[in-house]
């Protein structure tokens, strides 16, 4: 949640609870309250059962059940911490979260739509498949560029070196490079993955876009497929890995793929860690075929602590906080989605099953 958005959604919980027979209760605090007595204040002749009802999942799913009633107060939300404690509804139109269980649907009858608060879905899939699913689209863009750009200053300019330097007070002059003119390929050119490429190239980076289909931008230049991986790779000074988790993308960037590149190359993973063999990354970097690998997610999460990825040289870990998830902005594209539903028009995010992303 961004800084001071917490007491604004304070401010409006006194107005937003009642009991049923219509008592409302002053600011009680939220865990106070027992789920099934959260409702939005609605008109005395809205009947229960014909206004749209959510249950919100998660952790935090009183507060944000309170933020997106204050928005809607014609719709019912359901907050549910945790669907193996309930409460839970009888029945429900739709649901926001993230980590929706299977068995939520046993439980909970009439559910059309899921709105899953992440990008991956990998986890998403083994929902009823009659169940209109949709993820976060577009939201995560601007952190995960701005995250991969940082890995990557960090990789040209050679801050390790300054750090060493300024630890023991020495003033001494180091070699940098930049990233002007390096081939970089961009694996999983989509939503996250183009808006990266879209800033590299603004910084002089040839970028090489890899994504599942070939085809031609409207500039005229290539998007690799995924049968071209091995070209795409040919002689880069490194690659970013925005891919989902499918059966495809396991263990993508192999020993073989990482050979392709220019020695010394750059690694940096964002998207899902099954997309690399670690064991060949770890290998690569200890022969000098690749320099530095900047991952913020791992095939195994959280990582095991006994983990070699930790003490490799040359790797750099962030725990997956590439993309945050804020909860205004996941709360905003919720009830924008939530509006479009209600007007019959296309959702944002709608996911292919059969693709699996
Ligand atoms: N670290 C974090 O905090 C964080 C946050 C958000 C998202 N993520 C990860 O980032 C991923 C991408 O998100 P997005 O919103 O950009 O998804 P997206 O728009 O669906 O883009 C996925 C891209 O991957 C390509 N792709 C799929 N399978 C491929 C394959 N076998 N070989 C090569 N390319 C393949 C797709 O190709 P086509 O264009 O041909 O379909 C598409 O270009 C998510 O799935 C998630 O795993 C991580």
């Amino acid at each position: 949640m961004r800084a001071g958005a917490e007491p604004r959604h304070r401010e409006i919980l006194p107005s937003l609870y009642q009991v049923p027979g219509g008592r409302v209760l002053p600011g009680r605090p939220l865990d106070a309250l027992p789920a099934s007595t959260l409702s939005a204040r609605r008109a005395p002749s809205t009947l229960r059962g014909m206004s749209t009802r959510i249950v919100v999942l998660g952790p935090s799913a009183h507060e944000q059940a309170a933020a997106l009633a204050a928005a809607r107060p014609d719709v019912e939300f359901y907050p549910v911490a945790d669907v193996a404690r309930g409460p839970l509804p009888a029945s429900a139109d739709a649901v926001f979260g993230w980590g929706v269980p299977p068995e939520l649907f046993n439980r909970v009858s009439n559910i059309r739509w899921v709105q899953w608060w992440a990008a991956g879905v990998e986890r998403a899939l083994s929902l009823p498949e009659s169940v209109l699913l949709t993820r976060m689209e577009d939201v995560f863009t601007p952190d995960m560029a701005e995250h991969v750009l940082g890995c990557l200053l960090d990789w040209v300019k050679n801050f390790d070196q300054a750090r060493r330097q300024q630890a023991e007070h020495v003033w001494a002059r180091y070699d940098t490079a930049s990233l002007h003119g390096q081939v970089l390929v961009v694996a999983g050119a989509g939503r996250i993955g183009g808006g990266m490429a879209d800033r590299l190239e603004a910084l002089g980076v040839v970028v090489r876009r890899l994504a599942r289909t070939h085809r031609v931008r409207p500039d005229g230049s290539v998007v690799y497929g995924h049968d071209e991986s091995e070209a795409a790779l040919l002689g880069a000074n490194g690659v970013i890995l925005v891919l989902p988790h499918t059966p495809e993308t396991i263990g993508f960037l192999n020993a073989a793929r990482i050979g392709q590149m220019a020695p010394g190359a750059v690694v940096v993973n964002v998207g899902r860690g099954s997309a690399v063999d670690e064991e060949a990354l770890m290998a690569a970097l200890a022969s000098g075929q690749l320099s530095r690998a900047y991952l913020d997610v791992a095939r195994h999460e959280p990582l095991p602590a006994d983990s070699p990825l930790w003490d490799a040289p040359g790797v750099r870990i962030t725990p997956h906080v590439s993309g945050p998830n804020r909860h205004d902005d996941v709360l905003a594209y919720s009830l924008e989605n939530l509006a479009r539903w209600e007007r019959g028009e296309p959702l944002r995010g709608v996911v292919d099953r059969q693709r699996g992303y």
